[in-house]
């Protein structure tokens, strides 16, 4: 059965849209058919995390207005056999846009694929209360700082306020050194914070930044450390 996938958070820059590229990547390599909604809009990521940002020319509030069809919103990834990237507007007032248009948006595009991965904006505002609206489960990121984790938490209250009751969270830019030095909040600490089960913890890698920035979804990179982790976390979510 399909399924949208929100990725959330409360703070911003804590790892979102390089989680959701990496997560679409590892499912698209198996042979899913996938698509990314890029919903950050007026400050859009995706296409230039997936080195796409050439071939932007229609975007998702397009699709939601009705100015086109989503077959022409769709960007193709062809380093995999079905993996599809649908932009952020960037210049466009999309404040007129409705939880209705992306409840329908969301039905449609599961007649076609298995999974539909929406990279939501930070905060919990009306923005990410329209990424959220067609979502059957969500993934929080946070970063292990007390702000992070106090917005994750938010986020997560606003999640479950909304209907989305499958939810997990993944602590990303981790320094394992770090941990019980008093310099941050514990795994443990985190874990009594946030109500719900940890689907995994990525530990803070030049690597993942440098491949981010050259449009290079890091999974890709074969018998990594950082590839198998990111399987297994993939897998804690979809059997969440
Ligand atoms: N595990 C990691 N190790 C090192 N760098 C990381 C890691 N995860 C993300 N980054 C880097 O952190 C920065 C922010 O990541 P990203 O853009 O995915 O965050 P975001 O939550 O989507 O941000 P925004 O809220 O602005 O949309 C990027 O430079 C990215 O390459
Ligand atoms: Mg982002």
């Amino acid at each position: 059965m399909s399924e949208v996938i929100l990725i959330a958070s409360g703070k911003g820059g804590v790892g979102k849209s390089v989680f959701s590229t990496n997560m679409g990547a590892i499912l698209a390599e198996r042979g899913a058919r996938v698509v990314l909604i890029d919903m950050n809009m007026g400050l859009r990521n995706l296409d230039l995390y997936l080195g796409l940002e050439n071939n932007v020319v229609y975007d998702v509030a397009d699709v939601l207005s009705g100015m086109c069809r989503i077959k022409k919103a769709l960007i193709r990834d062809r380093r995999f056999p079905e993996f599809y990237l649908m932009s952020a507007a960037q210049y466009k007032d999309t404040g007129y846009l409705t939880e209705t248009h992306m409840k329908v948006l969301c039905r449609k595009l599961k007649d076609n694929f298995d999974y539909i991965i929406i990279d939501g904006p930070a905060g919990v505002g009306e923005n990410m209360k329209l990424a959220a609206a067609g979502a059957d489960k969500a993934v929080i990121i946070t970063v292990p700082e007390y702000v992070a984790l106090r917005d994750a938490d938010m986020m997560d209250r606003t999640l479950s306020g909304l209907g989305i009751g499958d939810r997990t969270y993944v602590v990303n830019m981790v320094r394992p050194e770090l941990f019980g030095k008093g310099w941050g909040p514990t795994l443990s600490q985190i874990a009594e914070t946030m109500h719900i089960s940890m689907a995994g913890i990525i530990p803070e890698d030049e690597n993942i930044r440098i491949a981010a920035n050259n449009g290079f979804p890091i999974v890709c990179k074969q018998g990594t450390y950082i590839r198998k982790n990111f399987e297994s976390i993939v897998e804690r979510i979809l059997q969440s």
